[in-house]
């Protein structure tokens, strides 16, 4: 039997499996329609590019890769001003990526990540668990079935709120600023946030000067923008709108 310190976490890759799988299927299925009719090697053609596409990302957010993925997580740590001494919540954890990181970073902080775990990704609490068991912090992590846009605790519960490209992902909210609003419901008053998301996808979130204003509006004594879309290690392929060409982290104190 391994023990947990033989064992490696597994984050999971934000590149679902089945958008390679799929688009490669219908590759094959086009291309053999293809020895039919040469036509249809053009929608062939396409369904391989789209898959290559998404198996060139996959393989450059795994830690084989360059761990793009991990060192994305790892800017919301570079952003914090934190003296880690309380509780932090991580909303929209995944596979508890960001809150093992936390815990690891504070060793006097306690960590809640939250998740809906739905079907459309492959993360699980007991993942979470998992995880957080194997890097040695479970006794400060604890792992929680939550939407974002209701979190189950009261007003002001957590010294620091963090979340990484959740906010967009929340169905059941139309105007996704709302869930920023949520999230930043559960920092008590003196207390710090840091989220990671499309923000420069005007289209979610509006202008991002405009959105600094409206959380300001909230309250909110300091907030700054970053973009972190401009590091310089994400590669120029990833940086397609729809991938993590349009991120950015909004963080500050209420
Ligand atoms: C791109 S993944 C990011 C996961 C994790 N933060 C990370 O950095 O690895 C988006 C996450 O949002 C979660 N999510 C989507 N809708 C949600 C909701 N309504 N409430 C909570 N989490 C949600 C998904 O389950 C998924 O874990």
């Amino acid at each position: 039997m391994q023990t947990t310190a033989a064992l490696k976490p597994d984050y999971g890759n934000w590149v679902s499996k089945k958008f390679i799988f799929v688009p490669g299927l219908l590759g094959l299925l086009f291309l053999g329609l293809a020895f039919i009719a040469p036509v249809w090697a053009i929608p062939a053609s396409l369904f391989f590019l789209i898959g290559g596409y998404f198996l060139f990302s996959y393989y450059r957010f795994s830690p084989a890769g360059g761990d793009v993925q991990s060192r994305i997580v790892g800017l919301i740590l570079e952003h914090l001003d934190w003296d880690g001494h309380g509780k932090a919540l991580d909303i929209g954890c995944g596979n508890g990526a960001l809150t093992v990181r936390l815990a690891q970073a504070f060793p006097a902080a306690r960590v809640t990540g939250c998740d809906f775990w739905g079907r459309n990704w492959d993360y699980s609490q007991q993942v979470c668990e998992q995880n957080a068991r194997i890097t040695g912090v479970a006794e400060r992590c604890l792992f929680q079935k939550a939407s974002a846009s209701a979190l189950p605790f009261e007003d002001g519960s957590f010294d620091l709120v963090v979340s990484n490209l959740t906010f967009h992902e929340v169905s059941d909210t139309a105007d996704k600023r709302q869930v920023l609003r949520e999230a930043l419901r559960m920092v008590k008053p003196g207390g710090k946030f840091a989220f990671q998301d499309l923000f420069l996808v005007e289209a979610i979130f509006g202008d991002p000067d405009e959105l600094v204003s409206l959380v300001k509006s909230w309250g909110i004594r300091k907030v700054e923008f970053v973009r972190t879309c401009d590091e310089p290690f994400i590669p120029a392929l990833l940086k397609l709108p729809f991938m993590i060409g349009r991120i950015g982290i909004l963080y500050g104190e209420k």
